[in-house]
This record gives structure tokens, C-alpha cells and sequence, in this order.
């Protein structure tokens, strides 16, 4: 399907992508990313299966046609094969991708599949149990890396792992996750740890920059260059060991910001439109579909919210202002 008149911004950004958070909801309590103690939504203020695929096939008539499922942890969601499927039915769909904590993937992979995914990325951030329980408050490693495998063997490709960087505590996990990814041909991608904390754990030194990961992993595991078939929109920069095992992506959110090449908008779990990351106004879409707008009236709220997007994060400057929207309820 050709959208007609795509979604753009003040700034000539095409949106082609967006991002669904299915709960606010986890089964693990990453330190950068969640409270130790947290409210969750009540369930009636959750979008159903049948809101998230009406706003997705909107969505698909402006041009959308990437959709990623997120969280909180989205294998939490009670039947999500089932959603993957509703939303791999909308017409123009080209690219429906999940990230997951890969707790509950082992026994999923498969339905997954089947249901039409194709794209698995798991946040894994140490090879070692013990800090695994550190950085997460729970136990479960030995599940996420089943989990990992799991997906692999179901035909998952790439499988991609996700790991904060986060300085004074995860520099000895660079070279052991990087290991583990070519061992099992899995495409690693280190993120700059973001302001998005609850806790307000977040500061500039515990950045630990691209930069030096590049250089942890030569040092460690041998010579990188940049990989010859990038994609200029995705937010990773990626690098291919000279060896020619393996593929490393950085993500390099802070010290070398992507947002000019944002094609990204994000709709959280109970339906408020997010044009960043970081936004601090969001769109409720949710009133929109309980309140009886018809898809036209649906597709200019969306519309309106790109057309509003600002520049980019303001992280390295003294205006930015943090968001009072917890990483685990906007999805990364
Ligand atoms: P694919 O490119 O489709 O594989 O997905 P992705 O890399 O966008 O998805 P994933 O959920 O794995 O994202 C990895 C991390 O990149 C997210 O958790 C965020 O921390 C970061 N990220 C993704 N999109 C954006 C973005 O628009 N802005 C910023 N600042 N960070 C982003
Ligand atoms: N900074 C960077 N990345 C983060 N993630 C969660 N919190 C942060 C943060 N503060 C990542 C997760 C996951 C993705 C959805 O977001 O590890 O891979
Ligand atoms: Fe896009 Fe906002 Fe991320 Fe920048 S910070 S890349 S504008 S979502």
C-alpha cells in the first residue's frame, strides 16, 4: 500500500517506524530502567488487542510500515502471539520486530513465529549470573540466554542482543557478551545509558561512550571496521570484525545523537502517543478510540504529533529536562 502523504516533520523526517508498548509491565527490575517498587496501570487502561491494531492500520495509511513491540517486558502480555498476528494481517506491514528481556521467550519462540515475527532483539547486559541479579534485582540469566538460543533455532535472523553501558559497572562485560555473540552468530549492540532512570541514577560519568566499547572490544577480541551495508535511520552504527566473525552495533545515544535521522514515533501501553523518546507532551490516543473518532480523526492526531516533533533529545545541553516517563512504560 502507497501512503499518499507520508508522515514528515518540520524538519523533513519521514516516519516510517513506530514503536508499541504493550504493558508498562516486567518480570525483572532492571536498575536503569525501572523502581524496585513500582504502580503498575490497571489492566481496563490498557489498549486491547483490536485499539493497537485499528491505530496500526491507521498508522499504515500515513506511511507507517515497521512496527516494534516493547514493554515493560511485552512476553508478560497474555497472549501477544495473538496480537503479532492481528497486526501481521494489516496490509502494508512490512516489519514487525519484538524486544524482549528473554525470560519467557524460550517456550515462545516458536508461536512467535509462527504468528508472523521476525525480528527478536533481547536485552542482555553481563554474561555473569551474579551481576545479572545485581542489574536486575531477579533472578532468570540462565532463561534469557535459553531464551536467546531458542530464538535462534526457531529462524530468528538476526537475533539481536542489547546491552546498557553504563560506566564503574558493566566495562568487564564488553569482551565476555561479545564472545557469547560470535559464538552464536547474534548481533551485539551496546547502548549508551540514557537519562530515562527512575531513581535518578542517571549521570554523565556513568556514560560509558562507544567510543571506549570499541575499543575495550578490539583490544579484547580483535580488529573492527565499520560494517559496508548500514542503515543510515537505525539508531546503531555497526562494525564487522575484521576476521569476519561477527557484528557489533553502537548505539551511541549521547555522545553522538541520531535524532536528525529519527524516523521513530512511539505509542505507550495505555494509547498516549510519544513523537521522542524523550517528548514531554504526548497525544491521547486512547480517548480517540473510546471516544468514537472516526480513522480520519485518528490519522490527523497523528499527524499533528509528528508535524509538532522538536529537533532531538536536548541530553548534552543544560535545557534538557527529563521526562516523567519511566523507560519501562515508553519501551526504548
Ligand atoms: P531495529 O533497528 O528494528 O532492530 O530496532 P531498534 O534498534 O530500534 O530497537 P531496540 O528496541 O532494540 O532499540 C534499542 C535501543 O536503542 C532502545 O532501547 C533505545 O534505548 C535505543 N533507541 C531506539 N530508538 C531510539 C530513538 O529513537 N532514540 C533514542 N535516543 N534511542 C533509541
Ligand atoms: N538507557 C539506555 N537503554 C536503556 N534501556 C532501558 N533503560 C535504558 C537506559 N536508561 C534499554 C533496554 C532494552 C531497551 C528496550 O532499552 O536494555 O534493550
Ligand atoms: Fe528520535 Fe527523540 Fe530518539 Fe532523537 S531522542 S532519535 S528525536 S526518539
Amino acid at each position: 500500500m502507497n501512503a499518499p502523504d507520508p508522515l514528515v516533520d518540520r524538519f523533513g523526517r519521514v516516519h516510517n517506524n513506530l514503536r508499541i508498548s504493550v504493558t508498562d509491565r516486567c518480570n525483572i527490575r532492571c536498575v536503569y530502567c525501572m523502581p524496585e517498587v513500582v504502580q503498575f496501570l490497571p489492566r481496563q487502561d490498557l489498549l486491547n488487542f483490536e485499539e493497537i491494531t485499528r491505530f496500526a492500520r491507521v498508522a499504515v495509511t500515513l506511511g507507517i510500515d515497521k512496527i516494534r513491540l516493547t514493554g515493560g517486558e511485552p512476553l508478560v502480555r497474555r497472549d501477544l502471539p495473538a496480537l503479532v498476528e492481528q497486526i501481521a494481517a494489516v496490509p502494508g506491514i512490512k516489519d514487525i520486530g519484538l524486544t524482549t528481556n528473554g525470560i519467557l521467550l524460550a517456550p515462545m519462540a516458536i508461536a512467535l513465529w509462527d504468528a508472523g515475527l521476525r525480528r527478536i532483539n533481547v536485552s542482555l547486559d553481563t554474561m555473569d549470573p551474579a551481576k545479572f541479579e545485581i542489574l536486575t534485582r531477579r533472578t532468570g540469566f540462565a532463561q534469557v540466554i535459553e531464551g536467546i538460543l531458542a530464538a535462534k533455532t526457531a529462524g530468528f535472523d538476526p537475533v539481536k542482543v542489547n546491552a546498557v553501558a553504563i560506566k564503574g559497572m558493566t566495562e568487564d562485560d564488553v569482551v565476555p557478551l561479545g564472545q557469547f555473540a560470535r559464538k552464536h552468530g547474534l548481533e551485539l549492540r551496546f547502548i549508551e545509558y540514557m537519562p530515562l532512570d527512575a531513581g535518578d541514577r542517571w549521570e554523565r560519568d556513568k556514560v560509558l561512550y562507544a567510543e571506549e566499547i570499541l575499543d575495550l572490544l578490539t583490544r579484547g577480541l580483535g580488529p573492527l571496521a565499520p560494517a559496508p551495508d548500514q542503515d543510515p535511520r537505525a539508531p546503531a552504527v555497526d562494525f564487522d570484525y575484521v576476521d569476519g566473525h561477527g557484528r557489533v552495533g553502537l548505539i551511541a545515544s549521547v555522545s553522538r545523537p541520531f535524532c536528525m535521522s529519527c524516523n521513530r514515533v512511539r505509542l505507550t501501553a495505555e494509547g498516549k502517543l510519544r513523537n521522542c523518546l524523550f517528548a514531554l507532551d504526548e497525544t491521547d490516543i486512547r480517548a480517540l478510540l473510546r471516544g468514537g473518532a472516526s480513522d480520519e480523526a485518528i490519522a490527523l492526531a497523528l499527524r499533528e504529533s509528528v508535524a509538532g516533533k522538536w529537533e532531538g533529545h536536548q541530553i548534552n545541553t543544560a535545557r534538557f529536562i527529563k521526562p516523567e516517563r519511566l523507560m519501562h512504560s515508553i519501551g526504548g
